[in-house]
């Protein structure tokens, strides 16, 4: 293999192959998982944004409801107002075209990043999403908005598809589990920080009602396109390329260890060992070759390329369709339809801090109790707390009877099957996409299973407008 002057030995006792795990391997780990902000923000901002009255005045050019019907008991208030927002069609071009480019973001990103090696991707990711970002900050019309969406949807495609690559490569194998879940907090303080930024310009009657929580995403992309210059690249690339002087700088950075030490060299030794039983098995061939590698291989054997690849889109896919996002989108529009809530803004936000507050506890679960056992547990809450809430809904819970224990159960109920997504499927969805694809096919694995997860993402949001439109229209 080429590769420089680095002479590489290693140990056959694979329980001490790694070196200890260092506080700035933590940190670094921790601070690439600030990708999930994007991630997270990108989500919640837009559904508050689409309920803002000067945003609607803006984009619809409808007058506000008081100035046409001062006599705001009167009938023709109430009703011009209920038609004063975006059609249903605008709201899902604007909410679901960001999905569409974070689906093309992720499945290209696979390819640039094994081209220019991950952490350029994801500042290239972070330079992307900045463009996407003006033409959103400068819009005053839909055009340049779902325009600008797009962009910026390229750009988060880049970065969730790349960080998850990204850590699961530079973290201790010992705490993968833990630090990519770090990953899926990071999305969740996204969501969290998105909503408390509406909250406060919602009723602001000027354009930094909408400015201001567009803007604010310069900053994560400032943050993380400049921590990135400072971290290391990903070893595994530089193996890949046939690096290894460069792979072995760059553990021994990842590591904090010195380059000549016995857990470098172990290392390494692992990685380049993995790596060339990897090829020897997985055929080298040419462009379009190279995305066929993922579907090799047979179906009934587990560990092939197509059962890997077949695992992460539909884990994704499973993820998505636990439903969790028609909380985070339309949490506020479904809390007004039960009729019994004076603040739904408030209990959309409880709903985001339930989800904040539970997903550290994953951290700990994902490595002691293991990601199959806690997909399973977290598929079995989510099942009974979501056929508790439907029961309710449609016997005591139904809105015309405006039972307020039964409205306060449900709430109970939707909050507890956060609490089971956020501390199982939420963080282990991501971990194993991250670890179960070999190193030549990893890139556009994590790419295809990232791609599924905002294919599906916009899908599920799709088929909520087609079920429940009368919460738009
Ligand atoms: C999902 C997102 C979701 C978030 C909620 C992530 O793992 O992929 O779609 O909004 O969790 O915390």
């Amino acid at each position: 293999m080429p590769g420089g002057a680095v002479v590489i030995t290693g140990t056959a006792d694979t329980s001490r192959i790694e070196a200890p795990v260092t506080v700035k391997a933590y940190l670094m780990c921790a601070f690439a998982a600030f990708g999930g902000i994007f991630f997270g923000y990108d989500t919640g901002w837009m559904g508050g944004v689409l309920g803002m009255p000067y945003f609607i005045r803006q984009y619809t050019g409808m007058a506000y409801p008081n100035v046409v019907y001062p006599d705001t008991g009167s009938d023709a208030y109430k009703a011009y107002k209920k038609t004063f927002h975006l059609t249903a069609r605008d709201q899902s071009l604007t909410t679901s075209i960001l999905s569409a480019g974070t689906f093309f973001g992720a499945i290209i990103a696979g390819d640039v990043a094994d081209f220019i090696g991950r952490r350029l991707t994801i500042i290239m990711g972070c330079f992307i999403f900045s463009i996407g970002c003006i033409l959103e900050t400068a819009s005053t019309g839909l055009a340049l908005m779902t325009v600008g969406r797009l962009i910026a949807g390229g750009g988060v495609g880049f970065i969730s598809a790349i960080i998850i690559l990204y850590m699961s490569e530079i973290a201790p194998k010992k705490v993968r589990g833990a630090l990519v879940a770090g990953y899926q907090f990071c999305i969740t303080i996204g969501i969290l920080l998105a909503n408390c930024v509406v909250y406060a310009t919602q009723n602001r009657d000027d354009t930094g009602s909408y400015r201001i929580p567009v803007a604010i995403q310069f900053l994560w992309a400032i943050i993380l396109g400049t921590g990135l210059f400072i971290l290391p690249e990903s070893p595994r690339y530089f193996v890949k390329k046939g690096k290894l002087e460069k792979a072995a700088k760059a553990l021994a950075n990842v590591r904090g260890q010195p380059i000549d030490s016995e857990y470098i060299q172990d290392e390494l030794a692992e990685i380049i060992a993995n790596h060339e039983y990897e090829m020897s098995v997985i055929p080298q061939t040419n462009y379009i070759g190279g995305w066929t590698n993922c579907f090799k291989g047979s179906l009934t054997n587990g560990s092939s390329n197509v059962r890997r690849s077949i695992l992460g889109i539909l884990m994704q896919m499973m993820q998505q369709l636990t439903g969790i996002n028609f909380i985070f989108y339309f949490g506020t529009v479904f809390f007004q339809s039960l009729g019994t809530i004076s603040n739904p803004f408030l209990i959309s936000l409880v709903t985001t801090l339930v989800n904040v507050c539970s997903t550290p506890i994953s951290f700990y679960i994902i490595e002691r109790l293991g990601r199959r056992t806690i997909l399973i547990f977290g598929a079995m809450g989510m099942i009974v707390s979501q056929f508790i809430v439907g029961i309710i809904g449609v016997t005591a819970g139904k809105p015309e009877k405006k039972n307020n224990p039964a409205t306060s159960a449900m709430i109970a109920f939707i909050c507890i099957n956060i609490f089971f997504f956020a501390t199982t499927w939420g963080p282990a969805a991501w971990v194993i996409v991250g670890e179960v694809f070999p190193l030549p096919i990893r890139s556009r694995g994590v790419g295809l299973s990232t791609a599924s997860n905002w294919f599906w993402n916009c899908v599920s949001s799709f088929f909520r407008l087609i079920f429940t439109p009368h919460c738009i229209d």
